[in-house]
Order: C-alpha cells, then sequence, then structure tokens
C-alpha cells in the first residue's frame, strides 16, 4: 500500500456527532446504533448519494459484542441503506475508526468496490474501558510472557510508563492539557466545528427521572476556563506518585463519525467535491508498555510512504490518549505545536474509542477546507497492545485560493 495509487482514493464526505462525556454525558441514555444513523444519514444527504450506491460498509468499533457487527446492521437498516449492502466491523483498537477508512480504500484501490462508507463508533457508557470485560477470560500462561502480560497492562498505566521512561514531566502535560480544551474552546466560540459535527435528536433521562428530548450541537468535555493552576491540584488517576490525571488524560466518551471514500473517476463522474485524497498510511507495533509512542514510529513511515517530511505538514490530528504520549511523540518528531491538534484533541474533545480515527478525520479535513488551501494532514494515534497508525491526507484546495497547482494525481 504505497505510492501513486492512493491518490486515486478520495474522501467526499466525513461528518461526526458531538462527542459527550460517558456515563454523564448528552448520550448517556443514547444507543450506538442510533448515533451511527443520525451519520449514516448525514453522509448520505450532504453527498446526494443513493443508499443503494454503497457497495460496501465497513464500521470501526472495539468494546460492543461482537465488534458491533449487528448493530451496525441495525444502522444501516434504521439509515435506509438497503440489505444488499454488505458491512462488517473492524478493531484495531483506538485506531479502529482510522482503519475502517482504510479498509474501504484497500477494496477500491484493489478494484473490489469504487464507493463505500467507513465509521467509527463507541459509547463508552454502554460498554465501558476495561481490560477484563465479561467473558473475557486471562490466559493462565499470561505470566510467562513479558509482552503478552504487558499487554493487557492498564493504558493508565502505560502513560506513566511513558512518563517516567522518556522523562515528560507533569508540567508538559498539564501545559498540553490546557492548550487542548484552550483550542477546542476557541474552535467551538469560532464555530469551526459547524461543518464537521452533525446535530443529534436525542433523549435524555433527568436525575429526577424525567425524560425529554435534546438537540445536542456540541462536544460537552470542552472547560474552557482549565489552567496550570486548578490542573496542578488534581491526583493522580493511576499510581501512587504518578502524573496521569483526570486532567491530563483523554475523556471517557460516546460518539461516531461517518465517510464516504471513492475513487476519484467516481467523484468526478457523480460531479462529488474532493473533501480529501489519501495519500499514505503506516501502521506499527512498539513495545506494549509504553503503547503511546505508536505515532513517533508510524508517523515517519507514512511520511516517507507519501514523499512529504514534517514541515509539508500543515495539520497533525495527533490522539491525545493521554498528554504523556503526546507530547513525547510531538517532542520526538519535532512537531511545531502551532500545528498540533489546532481545535483541541481527545484531552478536551473525548476519545470514544472506536469513533476517534473516523473522528480525527472528519476534524482534519474539515479544517484544512476552512482554511481553503491546498494543503497535507495527518491523522495518527497510539494503540492499547502496543501499536501506532498514521495516515497522510491533502486537501486539494478551492480554485483560486492557491497558486499551487490542484493535485490531480
Ligand atoms: C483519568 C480518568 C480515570 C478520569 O475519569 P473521571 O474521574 O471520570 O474524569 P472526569 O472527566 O469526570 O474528571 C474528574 C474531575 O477531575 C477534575 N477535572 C477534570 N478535567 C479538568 C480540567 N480540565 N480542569 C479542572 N478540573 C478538571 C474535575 O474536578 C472533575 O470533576 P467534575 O467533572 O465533577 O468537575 C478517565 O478520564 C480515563 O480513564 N481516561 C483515559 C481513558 C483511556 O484510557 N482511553 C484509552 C486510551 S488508549
Amino acid at each position: 500500500m504505497r505510492g501513486a495509487s492512493f491518490n486515486d482514493v478520495v474522501i467526499v464526505s466525513a461528518l461526526r456527532t458531538p462527542i459527550c462525556k460517558a456515563r454523564r454525558g448528552s448520550f448517556k441514555d443514547t444507543l450506538p446504533d442510533d448515533l451511527l444513523t443520525c451519520v449514516f444519514k448525514a453522509v448520505l444527504k450532504e453527498t446526494g448519494i443513493a443508499p443503494s450506491m454503497i457497495q460496501d460498509i465497513c464500521i470501526g468499533n472495539v468494546l460492543q459484542p461482537s465488534a458491533g457487527a449487528s448493530m451496525g446492521r441495525v444502522a444501516q437498516f434504521f439509515s435506509g441503506i438497503p440489505e444488499t449492502v454488505p458491512l462488517y466491523t473492524t478493531c484495531r483498537m483506538c485506531s479502529s475508526g482510522l482503519q475502517a477508512v482504510i479498509n474501504i480504500a484497500q477494496s477500491i484501490q484493489t478494484g473490489m468496490i469504487d464507493l463505500g462508507l467507513a465509521a467509527g463508533v463507541e459509547s463508552l457508557t454502554i460498554n465501558p474501558l476495561s481490560i477484563a470485560p465479561p467473558g473475557f477470560v486471562v490466559n493462565p500462561k499470561v505470566g510467562e510472557n513479558k509482552l503478552a502480560m504487558d499487554s493487557l497492562l492498564p493504558m493508565g498505566i502505560t502513560s506513566e510508563n511513558v512518563a517516567e521512561r522518556y522523562g515528560i514531566t507533569r508540567v508538559q502535560q498539564d501545559k498540553m492539557a490546557v492548550e487542548s480544551h484552550a483550542k477546542a474552546a476557541r474552535a467551538q466560540k469560532n464555530g469551526y466545528f459547524k461543518d464537521e459535527i452533525v446535530p443529534v435528536k436525542t433523549k435524555i433521562t433527568d436525575k429526577d427521572g424525567k425524560e425529554r428530548s435534546i438537540t445536542v450541537t456540541a462536544d460537552d468535555g470542552v472547560r474552557p476556563g482549565t489552567n496550570m493552576e486548578t490542573l496542578s491540584r488534581l491526583k493522580p488517576a493511576f499510581k501512587p506518585g504518578g502524573s496521569t490525571t483526570a486532567g491530563n488524560a483523554s475523556q471517557v466518551s460516546d460518539g461516531a463519525a461517518a465517510v464516504i471514500v471513492t475513487r476519484r473517476a467516481t467523484a468526478d463522474a457523480l460531479g462529488l467535491p474532493v473533501l480529501g485524497a489519501l495519500k499514505s498510511y503506516a501502521v506499527v507495533g512498539v513495545p506494549p508498555d509504553v503503547m503511546g509512542i505508536g505515532p513517533a514510529f508510524a508517523i515517519p513511515i507514512a511520511l516517507q510512504r507519501a514523499g512529504l517530511g514534517i514541515s509539508d505538514i500543515d495539520i497533525f490530528e495527533l490522539n491525545e490518549a493521554f498528554a504523556s504520549q503526546a507530547t513525547y511523540c510531538v517532542e520526538k518528531l519535532g512537531i511545531p505545536y502551532e500545528k498540533l491538534n489546532p481545535k483541541g484533541g481527545a484531552i478536551a474533545l473525548g476519545h470514544p474509542v472506536g469513533c476517534t480515527g473516523a473522528r480525527q478525520v472528519a476534524t482534519l479535513l474539515h479544517e484544512l477546507k476552512r482554511r481553503g488551501k491546498r494543503a497535507y494532514g495527518v491523522v495518527s494515534m497510539c494503540m492499547g497492545t502496543g501499536m501506532g497508525a498514521a495516515a497522510v491526507f491533502e486537501y486539494p484546495g478551492q480554485i483560486g485560493a492557491d497558486d499551487r497547482p490542484m493535485s490531480r494525481l
């Protein structure tokens, strides 16, 4: 999967729900099928594509039973996509939403389909993060193999390991958290999320047991007043004496995102403007006990495959699973902080694990479009059990917005 063939795969729509805090946010009483239905309908409406034209659906999910396969099919039928359209789910931990986009892209590149629907969804309210979910049996031989044992570590402990091993201080972590909230708050205030977020009409049960209808339009985890002083008072969340806190870790959230991926020739034939072209992708394995370092290894390979360097990239959507690991990756690669998550990252917005990769694609491409010029962006994240993924996208630019030639490779 490298070279010019990637240039034939384009994205014509990428939309997401707001991301809401699990258990007490606006989607605490909303099923993931309904979140998915909302984004499926939205991308179909935005593109005007007839549902029967979709040739395959891939959904990234981590924690739903059977990886959400039947939930996905329910959402498909709720969205009016006929039963003749096949569907499957994929789980590559926190990159599952991006992996779904790549899976559909690969089907296009190998000539199996011309147009597909990729998505990501997670309700951490309904299926909480846990190293031992119901039905999970730890292999009794795990203790005999260090890597196998490390792959079962709680994610917060891997964050502490990264901070300790690579000398990422509490102050550095809290600083990234302050920035994440400040950037997200500014983006909300300026309306920068409006083109990527689909309002969700749903119901919520109040503390007094009364159900009421609501329309959710914004991410609810953003705390505009976040500052170093209040963050410094938060206690370590995972280990006494540690540096990872509720303030500098990603929030536990619910949400969904959907992306329509197609061949450039098909987009042209349908008269659909290209929101982004997929230039390259890389996924790597890293030691599970410091799983957060994954992007520092995946990004250079993806960039090399695209024939680009760090300085060619305008925006890095690097998932803030934890400020410790995100800071490590940014420092290791020399990513300028002004290019990092310009609308905030998972510390402020939240991290519904299976959804996140697809959410980042929507966030990246709409920001590149808002800026108007031809530009490149990277979507990257670390993954539990020790992996990193990165994809490079190109926004083609609005006609007249840039004197560089449009990419039509
Ligand atoms: C760290 C973690 C355990 C904290 O969970 P939590 O206690 O439910 O976190 P909350 O967001 O509710 O914050 C708890 C408190 O911290 C404080 N706090 C959090 N963020 C803050 C901020 N930006 N400024 C000031 N105070 C803050 C608040 O007092 C808050 O309580 P409140 O919401 O009632 O005001 C949880 O977020 C977590 O597990 N994150 C990592 C998830 C993960 O592993 N994902 C996979 C990655 S690979």
